[in-house]
C-alpha cells in the first residue's frame, strides 16, 4: 500500500456553467476547512480538482488533456499531485475516467462532493474512489459556512432538470429538479451579505422552477423568494439564471416591475426560431409563445435587457428553419447571447436522429447567427450611451485609477476615480464598444 503525504495546497479548476463555478467555490471552502490552503497563483498544487462540464464534446474531452498536463508538470517538478475529477463529466463518465486515466484518484459527481474529505483520506492510503451518488440535496447540509467573497456572489437555489430537451445531458448529469428550502436560502444569502456580497445571482438549471414554503407557511415561487431576499439590508442587487420559458409565471414578470433590487436583465434561452425544430428539441414552447413572453416582461419593465442561448445545426435543421432563427433574433433585439454548434451527446435522443448536419454548414450558420447577435449587442450598448445608472464596482482596471463594474443591464463598464470594490457608483454611460462601455462618475453613493 502506498502512503501519500496529505496535500497541503489545492486548486479547483471549474469549467461550464455558473452552477459549476458555485460548486467549485463550495469545494474550495470544504478543502480549506480541512486545513488545505489554496495554492498560490502560478504554483503547482498538491491536489487539483478538475470541475468538469459535459455539455458539448469539446468541453468534455478537455478533461483528458488537462489530466495529462497536470501529470507532466508534476513529473517535471519531481512530484505526483493528487487529481480529483468532479462535475458533470465525472457524473456521466466516472468509470471511463478511472479506466482511461490512472493518475486520477477521485471521481466525484456534482451531488456528492461533500464526501471529498473521506475520499481524500482513502486517496492518502492509495485507494481510488468514485462517488456519483445523487442524494437529494444532502450536500448543502454538510458544507462549511461561506467564507469572504467578492461583491457579486452566486447562490444555487434549484438544481437538476426534468425538461429532457432531446440534445441535452443536464437531466442525466444533474438529476431531477430539486428546490433548496426557503430557510436555508435566506440563511445562506444573509451569510453571503455578511461576507461582503452586494449582489446575489440565484442559480438553477431551471431557476424559475424553484418552489418552496416561506417563513409564514405560504407556498411561493421564485418571485416570492426574490421578494423575500430583497428585504435583506445590505443586499443591493438580485439576479437569476437560467430560466425556462415554460416555467415563467405572472408573478415573476410582475416582480420585474415592482422589486427595485431585481435587475432589469433576463436570460431566457429559446434555442431556435423554428417551431418544427423546437418540437424536435422537446422545448415545449413555440417561437411565437416565446416572443409573447418577452413582450410581457417588457411591458412590466420596459428597459429589461434580454439574453438567450441558441443551437445551430440541430439534426434535420434546414436552411429555411435556420432563417427562422435569424428572423426571431431580428424580432427580439438581444442585449447579449450565447450560441453554439449542435454537439451530439452520448445517450441523448438527438444524437441518433436522422439528418445530422454537416460541420461546414454548422460553421456557416453559426457565423451568420453570431454576426447578427454581435450587431444587436453593439446596438444595445450604443443605445445605452446617455443613460445614468448605478455600477457595482467589481475590480480594478489595468491602468491606475481605473475600475471595472457592471451596469444594471449586466454590461461591463469602465470608469475612473477613487473607489473601492463593492461600492455602488452613480455614472453616466458616455461611450460604447462592442463588449463594454466607458462611463463618467456622477457621485459616490454611500456604501
Ligand atoms: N438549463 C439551461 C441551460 C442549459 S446548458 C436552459 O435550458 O437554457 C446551456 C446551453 O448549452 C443551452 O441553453 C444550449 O443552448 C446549449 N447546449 C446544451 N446542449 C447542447 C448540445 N448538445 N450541443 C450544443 N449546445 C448545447
Ligand atoms: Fe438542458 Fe433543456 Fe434542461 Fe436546459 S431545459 S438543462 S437545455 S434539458
Ligand atoms: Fe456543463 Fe454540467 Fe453546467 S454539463 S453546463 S457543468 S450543468
Amino acid at each position: 500500500m502506498r502512503i501519500t503525504p496529505p496535500p497541503r495546497t489545492f486548486r479547483v479548476k471549474s469549467f461550464g456553467c455558473q452552477m459549476n463555478v458555485y460548486d467549485g467555490e463550495r469545494m474550495g471552502e470544504l478543502l480549506s476547512a480541512q486545513g488545505i490552503a489554496p495554492a498560490p497563483e502560478g504554483e503547482d498544487a498538491d491536489l487539483v480538482v478538475l470541475n468538469t462540464c459535459h455539455i458539448r464534446e469539446k468541453a468534455s474531452e478537455k478533461v483528458y488533456s488537462d489530466i495529462g498536463r497536470i501529470v507532466k508538470s508534476g513529473e517535471q517538478a519531481g512530484r505526483k499531485p493528487l487529481i480529483a475529477v468532479a462535475g458533470c463529466v465525472a457524473q456521466a463518465e466516472g468509470e471511463e475516467i478511472m479506466a482511461r486515466a490512472p493518475a486520477v484518484s477521485m471521481v466525484v459527481g456534482p451531488q456528492a462532493y461533500h464526501h471529498l474529505p473521506e475520499m481524500l483520506a482513502k486517496a492518502a492510503r492509495g485507494e481510488r474512489t468514485t462517488d456519483t451518488d445523487m442524494p437529494a440535496i444532502a450536500k448543502f447540509d454538510s458544507l462549511p459556512a461561506r467564507r469572504r467573497i467578492g461583491p457579486s456572489a452566486f447562490l444555487t437555489v434549484q438544481e437538476g432538470c426534468d425538461k429532457f430537451c432531446t440534445y441535452c445531458v443536464v437531466p442525466y448529469t444533474r438529476g431531477a429538479e430539486i428546490s433548496r428550502p426557503f430557510n436555508d436560502l435566506t440563511a445562506e444569502a444573509e451569510r453571503l451579505v455578511e461576507a461582503g456580497a452586494r449582489e446575489i445571482t440565484l442559480l438553477g438549471q431551471n431557476v424559475n422552477a424553484w418552489s418552496g414554503t416561506d417563513d409564514k407557511g405560504r407556498a411561493i415561487g421564485l418571485d416570492g423568494l426574490i421578494r423575500a431576499l430583497a428585504e435583506l439590508p445590505g443586499l443591493a442587487r438580485i439576479r437569476y439564471t437560467t430560466s425556462h420559458p415554460s416555467d415563467v409565471t405572472d408573478g415573476l414578470i410582475a416582480a420585474h416591475g415592482e422589486v427595485e433590487k431585481l435587475m432589469p436583465f433576463l436570460h431566457l434561452p429559446v434555442q431556435s426560431g423554428s417551431d418544427r425544430v423546437l418540437k424536435a428539441m422537446n422545448r415545449s414552447h413555440t417561437a411565437g409563445e416565446y416572443l409573447r413572453l418577452l413582450d410581457r416582461f417588457r411591458a412590466a419593465r420596459p428597459d429589461i435587457a434580454i439574453s438567450g442561448d441558441f443551437i445551430v445545426g440541430f439534426p434535420g435543421e434546414t436552411d429555411a428553419e435556420f432563417e427562422d432563427t435569424l428572423r426571431l433574433v431580428d424580432a427580439v433585439g438581444y442585449a447579449q447571447c450565447f450560441s453554439f454548434k449542435y454537439s451530439p451527446r452520448p445517450g441523448t435522443p438527438a444524437a441518433t436522429m436522422e439528418g445530422q448536419v454537416a460541420p461546414e454548414i454548422m460553421d456557416e450558420r453559426l457565423q451568420r447567427l453570431q454576426a447578427a447577435l454581435n450587431r444587436d449587442q453593439a446596438a444595445f450598448n450604443a443605445a445605452s450611451v446617455g443613460r445614468r445608472c448605478a455600477v457595482l464596482v467589481e475590480r480594478k482596471g489595468k491602468k491606475a485609477g481605473q475600475w471595472l463594474g457592471k451596469s444594471p443591464w449586466l454590461q461591463s463598464v469602465w470608469f475612473e476615480g477613487d473607489h473601492a470594490i463593492g461600492d455602488l457608483v452613480e455614472v453616466d454611460l458616455v461611450e460604447a464598444g462592442p463588449n463594454s462601455l466607458a462611463a463618467r462618475v456622477v457621485e459616490r453613493v454611500a456604501a
